[in-house]
């Protein structure tokens, strides 16, 4: 899958799938740089797309430089395009110029020391090029690791940093990946806010640098690690794509630089803004990994590269493969208003309707009865639960099902006794006051004995009782974010610490419990990227549970992420967040794209919604098999009309979902044409047979109900 030809200096990473090129080429001075003219379509020979490291446009130096497709731009050398790398020496001077010094192929992929990455069971499933480049100056090298794996259009990329220079050095911009592309690129990303996460946007090609970025602490509601460049005619089953996902939870950017020659750069890194990482001599610093998918049949195709490896090479552990349980959660039945025989009424409910899973939320330790306080106090509040964790958790467990809890460890009360013992374990910036939000202060997860704390007192939580599935909130973003237990001079290392931090205890604490199912929050859909995804294989997707508004949020997450890492439950009407009123069917239905479950007082609603719920929850069960694990594909988009519909797909079955959000007076006939679909026959539910050539060639029409809010859900079952 990599060659390298030593005469030419070319590297050549080919799977059949896709093609990334790299060159070593001696610049104007001699020195040998490392370009990366090419990554799209597979190449039968590298050396036809070589032209494209050549000069573009102009002749003069200066214009030469401006088109060169680096491997790692550098800061201060001549390339005013945005960079990877800025290293600072001793004397404030941030010039770096990376020159090739070694190659080595290996077998496999090597982990990533002390961050999330992608991965291979076995060696033969991937090949990994290890590239080391030198500045003489400082001693600063920088080791470019790039994955091919084997059978999929996906490349990974990372870079470890190294001073071998005998001066310390500070980091101001560590970046992970750089490609150029020859063109013009639309820039599609995922934005949003607090309940309205993940939005499509897409952008047409623009002489300037478009960007994403956090500085949240956390990948944020309002930009997502992710972003592709699309050909301008590219469309969801057509034309070329590159998308590009950074696997990380913490402060980054994206850019897609065009420049005046017609080529994009695309970089993605940790953010540089408030970054400053000291460097001393002998010491290494790793930036997490990008990965990047290549498709020319549009966005689908992206996703479904995506999908596959996020699933299988990305989440990890016991739950990874498994049929995911319907959970009820209590939260927007009861929010911090209940009790032991509260939750058990719910539960039984629940149990009778076939649910195998109870989720308590927020609210079950301190004195907390609302989000002023506690939080830290990881104790069970035994005036609400006087038989504790434990006693309930055991009379869930005797009507069948299976029992979990909710977390915010990352986070402090100043109501807390954690707080009163340890003012300085929060986040803050030296005297300066010290900024609440949901009345809550940030632990400093960069201090270890902070991360000893966190993982003593969740694992005390967890072995107290039979606790088998976890929901990891983080409530809020950083401001001040300074550390106490970092020296002058290295505040500007605490954000990232603090994911190092983070990463740590999530890998002891996963590590400890590996039964235990994990799913990741954050006020939603706030931490919604791939390294969370690496600890917990699934993520609450946004608080914003209304039928309508999740069709958008589910849709754009599919994006970059699979179904069976979006949390898609079923509340109450009106919508707590919206006041929209939507059937329970419709509800279902666009829960049944998702990790599938309750929340709403199960035993507060009418017998024809309970008998529709019992219905959902069998259906859920028969199908879940392919709605988790089987191809997604996005057929019709909600940013686009009133009509959204999708599709899964397996060996067993196709099941086509589709959605009108408002009803229509003497409308067109509709019909959808499928995708994806295995050659076969097929029966429909009414028992009538069809083949997948007419499924996908026919499409089927969509016979929506006479209202408003209306679904489908139709299954097509091989016959053989
Ligand atoms: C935010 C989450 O997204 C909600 O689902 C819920 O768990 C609350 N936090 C609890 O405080």
């Amino acid at each position: 899958m990599i060659s390298y030809d030593r005469e030419t200096g070319v590297f050549h990473l080919e799977n059949g799938l896709i093609s990334l090129v790299l060159c070593v080429r001696e610049d104007e001075a001699g020195q040998k740089e490392l370009l990366l003219p090419y990554m799209g379509a597979p190449l039968s020979d590298p050396a036809s797309c070589l032209y494209l490291a050549k000069t573009h446009g102009g002749a003069s130096f200066d214009t030469d430089r401006q088109a060169r497709p680096y491997a790692c731009p550098t800061e201060g050398r001549g390339d005013s395009r945005p960079p990877l790398l800025c290293a600072v020496d001793g004397q404030g001077q941030g010039c770096t110029e990376l020159y090739f010094k070694d190659c080595a192929i290996v077998a496999g992929k090597p982990p990533l020391p002390g961050l999330p990455a992608s991965y291979v069971e076995k060696d033969s499933e991937a090949e990994t090029l290890l590239i080391t480049l030198g500045d003489e100056q400082t001693g600063l090298r920088a080791e470019v690791r790039l994955t091919i794996f084997a059978g999929r259009p996906i490349i990974a990329e990372s870079i470890r940093y190294r001073n071998e220079g005998g001066e310390p050095l500070t980091l101001t911009n560590a970046g992970s990946a750089c490609v150029t592309l020859p063109g013009r690129y639309d820039m599609i990303h995922l934005h949003g806010a607090w309940a309205k996460e993940r939005s499509v946007e897409r952008i047409s090609p623009a002489a300037l640098t478009r960007g994403i970025s956090s500085v949240r602490g956390a990948s944020g509601h309002e930009h997502n690690p992710f972003a592709v460049l699309a050909a301008p005619d590219a469309t969801e089953f057509s034309g070329e794509c590159v998308g590009a996902a950074l696997v990380y939870s913490g402060n980054f950017a994206i850019q897609a630089d065009e420049n005046a020659y017609g080529t994009t750069r695309l970089t993605l890194g940790l953010n540089p803004r408030g970054f400053a990482w000291r460097l001393l001599p002998g010491e290494d610093f790793q930036a997490p990994e990008a990965l990047f998918a290549w498709s020319k049949e549009g966005l689908n195709g992206m996703s479904q590269a995506f999908h596959s490896l996020m699933r299988q090479r990305v989440c990890r552990g016991h739950w990874r493969d498994r049929a995911r349980p319907i959970l009820i959660n209590n939260w927007e039945a009861t929010y911090f208003g209940f009790d032991h025989e509260k939750i058990m009424t719910i539960a039984r409910a629940a149990a009778n309707a076939g649910i195998e899973l109870f989720v308590l939320d927020d609210g079950w330790f301190g004195k907390r009865n609302n989000d002023d306080c506690s939080l830290g106090d990881w104790v069970v509040n035994k005036e609400k639960l006087p038989k504790g964790l434990d006693g309930l958790a055991r009379e869930i467990n005797a009507l069948g099902m299976k029992f979990g809890l909710w977390f915010e460890p990352e986070m402090v009360s100043p109501d807390s006794d954690l707080y009163r013992a340890h003012p300085d374990w929060c986040l803050h910036a030296g005297s300066r006051r010290r900024t609440t939000a949901r009345q809550q202060l940030i632990l400093d997860m960069g201090r270890r004995d902070v991360q000893d704390y966190v993982i003593g007192a969740v694992s005390t939580v967890l072995r107290s009782a039979p606790i088998e599935y976890v929901k990891w909130d983080m409530n809020r973003n950083f401001l001040e974010a300074g550390s106490e237990a970092l020296s002058d001079g290295r505040q500007g290392e605490t954000a990232h610490r603090y994911m190092l931090g983070l990463y740590r205890v999530l890998e002891e604490i996963t590590g400890a419990f590996p039964q235990v199912l994990f799913e990741s929050c954050s006020g939603g859909g706030g931490r919604f990227d791939a390294g969370m995804l690496s600890y917990m294989p699934q993520t609450w997707t946004s608080d914003d549970t209304d039928a309508v508004a999740r069709l958008s949020i589910q849709y754009g997450t599919s994006l970059c992420y699979p179904t069976s890492a979006m949390g898609a439950h079923v509340s109450a009407v009106p919508n707590h967040q919206v006041g929209r009123v939507t059937g329970m069917r419709m509800r279902g239905d666009v829960a049944l794209a998702g990790n599938f479950g309750y929340e709403l007082d199960l035993s507060a609603q009418t017998p024809e919604d309970m008998e529709e719920i019992r219905r959902q929850v069998a259906m859920v069960k028969a199908l879940r098999e392919t709605t988790q694990r089987g191809t997604f594909t996005r057929l019709l988009s909600p940013f686009e009309g009133n009509v959204t519909a999708w599709q899964f797909s397996d060996e067993k079955r196709v099941i086509l979902c589709a959605y009108r959000v408002l009803n229509m007076p003497n409308a067109a006939p509709l019909r959808v044409r499928l995708h994806n679909v295995p050659q076969g026959t097929y029966r429909a539910s009414d028992g009538s047979l069809i083949t997948g050539n007419d499924l996908m060639a026919a499409g089927v029409p969509l016979q929506f109900g006479w209202q408003d809010f209306s679904s489908i859900v139709m299954v097509f079952e091989k016959t053989a």
